[in-house]
């Protein structure tokens, strides 16, 4: 039986990657704060022939971070995916002290903290681990200054794990998504996106598991964001910056 820990599936795109890897013999381990959801994520995993369980887990709790790394520290972990993420679609002057800690602990420091809290228990297990970042760390501008900010910072540190770690034959992954029509996208955006532009959680889900099976160490989501992650390299970034602000403020709440 393999184990999969997903942080981060109550919904979106961690749902659908529980969705995409249940099946027999895997047993997937469902994290987030709404057990709500999470217990019908868990009985869709059944119904697609896996087993799952559920831990509630608020990633802002002391207590909650200290029970779930106790729990996983005794069990064989194959799969370990921190998917959980928050946005606020302001300028970095608009926002309120929580919200700068909540984005800079959940997007951040939270996932460097259980990789350091689960580093022996990886390396006994080999486990795969994949973060699921974003387009948006291959750029940086106003608008989303923090998001913008927090996933640069875990490509970074994602791809620093993968050197460190492979000696170890500890496998790492980083996913890039663009637009995906989840509730980040629905409660931060004033504007439909076109749908070339927008993907669902199933098409990254299924891009995540082929990435998983094929070993690979880092995949941006749809050939749209490949090529804006390509222009972004070759355009200049005070110009690049300056294009996204204006389309950060057609399309983002405040
Ligand atoms: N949607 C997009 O366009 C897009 C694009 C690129 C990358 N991404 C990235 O993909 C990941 C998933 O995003 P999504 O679009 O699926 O968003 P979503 O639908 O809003 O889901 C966010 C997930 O994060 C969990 N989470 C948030 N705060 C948490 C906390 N304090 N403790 C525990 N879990 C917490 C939520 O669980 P609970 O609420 O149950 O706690 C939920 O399962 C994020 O890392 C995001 O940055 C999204």
């Amino acid at each position: 039986m393999e184990n999969i820990v997903i942080i981060g599936a109550s919904k979106g795109i961690g749902k659908a990657i529980s969705l995409e890897l249940a099946k027999k013999n895997k047993h997937i381990i469902l994290v987030s704060r709404d057990k709500e959801n999470l217990e019908k994520t868990k009985l869709v995993c059944e119904e697609k022939g896996g087993s799952a369980e559920v831990f509630k887990c608020d990633l802002l709790n002391e207590q909650d971070i200290k029970a779930l790394c106790e729990y996983l520290k005794r069990i064989k972990i194959d799969i370990f995916i921190y998917n959980s993420g928050v946005v606020y679609g302001k300028d970095f002057s608009n926002m309120k002290e929580e919200e700068i800690n909540n984005i800079l602990n959940v997007n951040a420091i939270v996932p460097t903290r259980l990789t350091h809290l689960l580093m022996e228990t990886f390396e006994k297990n080999k486990t795969h681990i994949v973060y699921i970042g974003s387009i948006a760390s291959y750029f940086f501008g106003p608008g989303c200054t923090l998001y913008f900010a927090t996933k640069n910072y875990l490509k970074t540190f994602a791809y620093g794990v993968y050197e460190e770690f492979k000696r170890k034959g500890i496998k790492v992954l980083t996913v890039s998504p663009g637009f995906v029509a989840t509730d980040m996208v629905f409660n931060n955006t004033k504007k439909e996106l076109g749908s070339a532009f927008i993907c669902t959680p199933e098409f990254v889900a299924k891009e995540v598991r082929k990435a998983i099976e094929k070993k690979k160490r880092k995949i941006i989501v749809g050939k749209i964001n490949k090529l804006m992650v390509f222009f972004g390299r070759i355009i200049p970034s005070k110009l690049f910056g300056k294009v996204f602000y204006k389309v950060a403020k057609v399309y983002l709440k405040e």
